[in-house]
């Protein structure tokens, strides 16, 4: 059904917009019979050589002038490298972007050169080149850059989510590229992993959500692209917390957390998916048949391209060590399931392949499975009626049709922690939103970044290099300037790596100016995979001795972590007056934290995962009832710095009173709830309502807390209101020992905010 949309979108795109390039040139017509019918005769027409090629893919830097990961500028194709790569060993995907951005010209020229290398092979079938556009096209020169994923979870909003991604497939396929490594369907259950910022956190429901809604925003809109889901899964969950380190994860817990995003993305139809770098129970990903082919084929019914992740089949041998060779490693992950290989620089996996088949070892029929969903994914994507030649660059979009929604999801994901002094019954006033007078003192070490505000795979894989940022964007202290005047805003700047005699001078010159209020910018600079692994989650050392040196000066301070995962500052956190969490809200966080602070917007973020308060005990909020009895025997063991779900607004709303039609339900009931809301306060805020079951009872241990549903509402000033909320009593399920997925009768409770109600399941 999907499939059908993202064709017919295609088609009619195609026919609107681009008259077809290169089509008289296929040797097979593209219009004419199924799918399935075109994809079988072009197989037919491959040899052994043509197919292995297909299955092969390479990074763009591994075809051009220089060397792989130091291409000359300006960049461009080496002749005999693109020739050896497309022409005679018939490579069918091609990666990423020579680590920067390029102009939409640029991509052009690289696409329709190497679409015309393709056309130069045998088969003539078009190269599908794929690329990491994570949170706005990350390697296209000005492209709109929204907030990373657990930013955009922070919205609690999926609506905006497929907005966003719709308007990034705009833009990806306007550079002739049909096909995103997107969306990242781990779960962020544990901040020390640095690919945290790139999940759409803890929970599985509200990753399902968000994971449907990317996928649909890629590729059901009017210029569709294939979605990725990465990486494979259980990534992200190691022992130690570092990237790809192994991870022990039984199979119970692997379905209970792990899987429903993914199964929900694939569901929704999604294109491709992406194998999990790591080891699992002591078995690298890449070679486990069991989750390639067993539960993710035959179980989930999944029928699109399996790719690897980088180098992952070499590394098979030279890091997993379970291979002796590349020919063995290349066996064992075909035989695992992997349909493309991300090889990415080289022609070991397209010899080890070609070896193995012509030797026996690897039937030519399980080459055919693989080629075939390549080739399915080709066609449906349009390629064969275009040659894969990007469409009119005339036609590329106005980066103005993008930033609206950029700039919404940024303003809607800023999160307010803490605001001193908001619901005191005294006189005073709370610290935020910051009134119409005053000085405001803006420094800290991510104030003057537009790095630390976009994270990494911005402009390059790491998004650290500034020559790629965008032009006239404002980072925070700029934006804070804009908004409130230059009369009112101090700045001093701090690069990451500050010193006691910057802090010196920073507090020198608070106590010169005398602001009202010190904006302290504080977290991380980009990082993303191994790059981004820490020795402690605790917030940096010289950066708790600046909240506290300027804390000395008595001016009240607002902190604002810019960072990708919660670090743990309990001993400061006393010491800070109000508290803001911006995540990695994109090219328009600037502007939005600054409007946050000012109060021209009521804070709606909310946190999509709990936050730590020391290093070294971190849970999630579904944890089990054994984690919360401390040391002590007394229950308050499960003591977060912030709860999930937690943010603060200008005007709370209460969760008044809570409802249910029933008090006993049948196993094919729904639930039908009413959630009574009064906002407190004067300001329409816009509130999320989160429901969450208790299981009494359960034959596998219950968590004390498990998200079922979720919405937003607006709640107007000083206004009541209902939120009526359906539930299936099936959505109270858990995968029990057998690792079947039940709800076992008994006695339930659903909360919502700080009411409860009690009911009973009945068999
Ligand atoms: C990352 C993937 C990414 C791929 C291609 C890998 O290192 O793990 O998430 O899609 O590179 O850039």
């Amino acid at each position: 059904m999907r499939r059908l949309c993202i064709e017919r979108n295609i088609l009619v795109w195609i026919a609107c917009s681009w008259s077809i390039v290169g089509c008289e040139s296929l040797p097979l017509d593209a219009s004419q019979g199924s799918n399935s019918a075109f994809v079988d005769s072009v197989l037919q027409s491959m040899t052994l050589e043509d197919k292995v090629g297909e299955m092969t893919q390479l990074t763009l830097g591994s075809i051009g002038v220089g060397k792989p990961y130091k291409l000359d500028e300006p960049q461009r194709l080496d002749t005999s490298k693109a020739f050896t790569a497309l022409v005679k060993y018939r490579v069918g995907s091609i990666l990423n972007c020579g680590n920067h951005q390029h102009t939409p010209e640029q991509w052009h020229e690289f696409i329709e050169a190497i679409q015309k290398y393709a056309q130069q092979k045998e088969s003539q079938v078009p190269v599908l080149y794929g690329v990491d556009a994570i949170h706005g096209p990350t390697y296209t020169t000005n492209g709109v850059m929204g907030p990373q994923q657990i930013g955009l979870a922070a919205t609690w909003n999926d609506s905006l989510v497929r907005e966003n991604a719709e308007n990034t497939a705009v833009q990806v396929f306007g550079c002739g590229i049909p096909w995103n490594f997107s969306p990242v369907l781990d779960l962020g259950r544990d901040p020390r992993w640095p690919r945290f910022w790139e999940t759409f956190g803890e929970d599985p429901l509200l990753a399902s959500r968000m994971g449907v809604a990317m996928v649909e925003g890629y590729q059901n809109g009017e210029v569709p692209i294939a979605a990725t889901l990465k990486h494979f899964f259980g990534y992200g969950f190691t022992l130690s917390g570092k990237d790809r380190t192994p991870a022990w994860i039984p199979e119970r817990e692997l379905r209970e957390y792990f899987l429903p995003s993914f199964k929900a993305a694939i569901d929704a139809g999604a294109m491709s998916i992406m194998v999990n770098s790591g080891e699992i129970n002591g078995i690298p990903v890449h070679t486990n048949k069991f989750m390639l082919t067993d539960l993710l084929r035959d179980e989930l019914g999944f029928e699109g391209v399996v790719v690897t992740d980088w180098e992952d089949v070499k590394y098979l041998y030279t890091r997993h060590m379970v291979a002796k060779d590349y020919k063995e490693a290349t066996r064992m992950s075909i035989e695992a399931g992997i349909d493309l290989c991300m090889v990415p620089i080289g022609f070991g996996f397209t010899n080890s392949l070609l070896d193995l088949v012509k030797e026996g070892s690897i039937s030519e029929a399980r080459i055919d499975e693989s080629v075939r969903r390549i080739l399915m994914m080709k066609k449906q994507l349009g390629l064969f009626e275009t040659g894969g030649m990007p469409p009119p660059l005339e036609d590329y979009p106005d980066r103005r049709e993008f930033e609206g929604g950029a700039a919404q999801a940024a303003l809607e994901s800023i999160t307010l922690l803490k605001n001193e002094g908001q619901h005191s019954t005294d006189a005073a006033q709370p610290v935020l939103p910051l009134g119409g007078t005053g000085k405001v003192f803006v420094t800290g070490p991510t104030a003057h970044s537009l790095n630390a505000l976009n994270g990494g795979w911005t402009g390059t894989w790491q998004g650290t290099d500034t020559l790629h940022n965008t032009p006239g964007m404002p980072h925070l202290a700029e934006a804070l300037t804009n908004r409130l005047g230059a009369n009112r805003v101090v700045d001093q700047r701090l690069s990451m790596d500050f010193k006691t005699a910057d802090i010196d001078r920073v507090v020198r010159s608070i106590q010169q100016t005398r602001p009202d209020h010190v904006v302290l910018a504080l977290g991380e600079m980009p990082y993303t995979e191994m790059p981004g692994n820490e020795e402690d989650l605790a917030l940096y050392p010289n950066q708790k001795a600046l909240v506290r040196a300027i804390h000395q000066t008595g001016v009240s301070i607002i902190g604002v972590f810019i960072e990708g995962r919660p670090r743990t500052f309990n001993d400061v956190e006393p010491l800070m007056d109000a508290i803001v969490m911006a995540y990695l809200p994109g090219d328009f966080g600037g502007d939005a934290i600054a409007q946050v602070l000012e109060g021209s917007y009521n804070p709606s973020g909310r946190l999509p995962f709990t936050w730590p308060r020391h290093p070294s005990s971190h849970l999630t909020y579904d944890h089990k009832h054994t984690e919360e009895i401390s040391a002590d025997s007394s229950t308050n063991a499960f003591n977060p710095q912030y709860q999930f779900g937690h943010g603060l607004s200008y005007s709370s709303v209460e969760v008044t009173e809570l409802r249910l039609d029933q008090t006993a339900y049948a196993m094919s009931d729904t639930i039908h709830l009413m959630v009574l809301l009064t906002n407190m306060g004067n300001r329409s805020t816009n509130e999320l309502v989160c429901v969450f079951s208790q299981d009494s009872v359960a034959s596998i241990t219950p968590s004390v807390d498990r998200l079922r549903y979720f919405d937003r509402v607006m709640v107007g000033p000083h206004e009541s209101m209902t939120l009526n909320a359906s539930l299936p009593v099936e959505d109270l399920s858990f995968i029990n020992a057998d690792l079947q997925e039940v709800v076992e009768p008994g006695a339930f409770s659903l909360r919502v905010g700080s009411k409860t109600i009690a009911f009973n399941v009945n068999e």
